[in-house]
């Protein structure tokens, strides 16, 4: 079964691609390298042992989409990465992070309407801001987003339901993610920031590498155990697995137009437990210094996943050591064979 997976070449999307692959599907790969770099098609061709097929234009571009489309009716899924992600960009250039977002989003929903068609999409957890409760459930309420990158999350799961509630054949689940992290085991594939990383954990590795000087870890007088944010960091092979997931549960007669599923361990470390566990799975002592709060940041954010578990039957296994150690593998990988 043919399986498109737009954003195919960035870091969660290149991992679900092999994902795919070992659970027999064939993934066909968009992506306008904005955001990622064309050497990761070889290096998944390293994984799969063969290059997966790639199509290289802006999901922007409906004409585009549609001549895709026109070309590739024997799409029986699609899994939609292709976004602008960094939350702290989205507040600097909102309208970049509209249009990019809808505008993608709501071509290649047009392209292939009136399909049976199984899509899933990229959410993210940021959706619910600062939760009130925590471990934070599904039906927790979604608040007034923090970032324009956020809102674009939350008005597409809305745009989703809306469109299997108006009754096109599609069936809809929108993962959303907590702090993807880590590599593939093979060290092949991993995180590849373009520029200075925004997140954690790709800060620690190039820190820990020589390339940055020293990790400011932004704020140590939050209400947490050591004042330090908490967040639910996932392997990124583990929710690799939970998009193949997705597309099971949607195969089965008995799914149902739209769901979404929390995709996280149900676990929260702090930034200092993030760092202690590096430090323990590779032997580096990090340089690190306390900084000044980030704004935008929320306190603490860790998912309940017993949905996900039941209704999925996908359940994260990789621990925070191997997150930590497969990242550092990754690092070294790409610092002695840049791509
Ligand atoms: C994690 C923690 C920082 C860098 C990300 C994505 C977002 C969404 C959720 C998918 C925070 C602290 C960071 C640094 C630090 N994913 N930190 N020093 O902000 O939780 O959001 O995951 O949709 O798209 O951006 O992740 O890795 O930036 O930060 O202290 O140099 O690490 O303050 O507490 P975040 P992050």
């Amino acid at each position: 079964m043919k399986i498109l997976v737009t954003g195919g070449l960035g870091f969660i999307g290149s991992h679900t691609v092999v994902e795919l692959v070992n659970a027999g599907y064939e993934p066909v790969i968009i992506d306008d390298l904005s955001n990622s770099n064309i050497k990761i098609l070889d290096q998944i061709a390293k994984i799969i042992g063969y290059k997966p097929v790639f199509h290289q234009f802006d999901l922007c571009d409906a004409q585009a989409v549609k001549n895709f489309a026109g070309n590739n009716p024997d799409i029986a899924g699609i899994i939609h990465f292709a976004a602008s992600k960094a939350v702290g960009e989205s507040v600097q250039l909102p309208l970049k992070y509209y249009r990019n977002n809808f505008y993608s989003l709501i071509n290649i929903l047009e392209a292939y309407q009136g399909t049976a068609l199984n899509f899933v999409f990229s959410s993210s957890c940021t959706v619910y801001g600062q939760p009130d409760v925590l471990p934070v459930t599904e039906d927790a309420p979604v608040k007034a987003a923090e970032s324009p990158y956020g809102n674009t999350k939350q008005i597409a799961e809305e745009m989703l339901r809306d469109l299997v509630a108006a009754g096109t054949k599609y069936k809809v689940v929108a993962l959303r993610y907590f702090n993807p992290v880590g590599a593939h085991e093979t060290a092949l594939i991993g995180e590849l920031p373009i520029g200075v990383p925004q997140n954690l954990v790709p800060f620690i590795t190039q820190t820990a590498s020589g390339k940055r000087e020293k990790l400011t870890v932004f704020g140590d007088k939050y209400n947490t155990p050591d004042g330090s944010c908490v967040r639910d960091y996932i392997h990124v092979v583990d929710l690799a697995k939970a998009h193949v997931a997705a597309l099971k549960l949607m195969e089965q007669d008995t799914f149902e137009g739209y769901d979404v599923f929390n995709i996280g361990t149900g676990n929260g470390y702090t930034v200092l437990e993030v760092i202690n566990a590096f430090e323990q799975a590779t032997g580096k002592k990090l340089n690190y210094q306390i900084g000044p709060p980030r704004s935008g940041d929320i306190e603490k954010v860790w998912g309940e996943v017993s949905k996900s578990t039941r209704k999925l039957h996908w359940k994260a296994e990789r621990d925070i050591d191997t997150m930590m150690s497969s990242a550092w593998a990754w690092e070294n990988y790409i610092t002695q064979n840049p791509l």
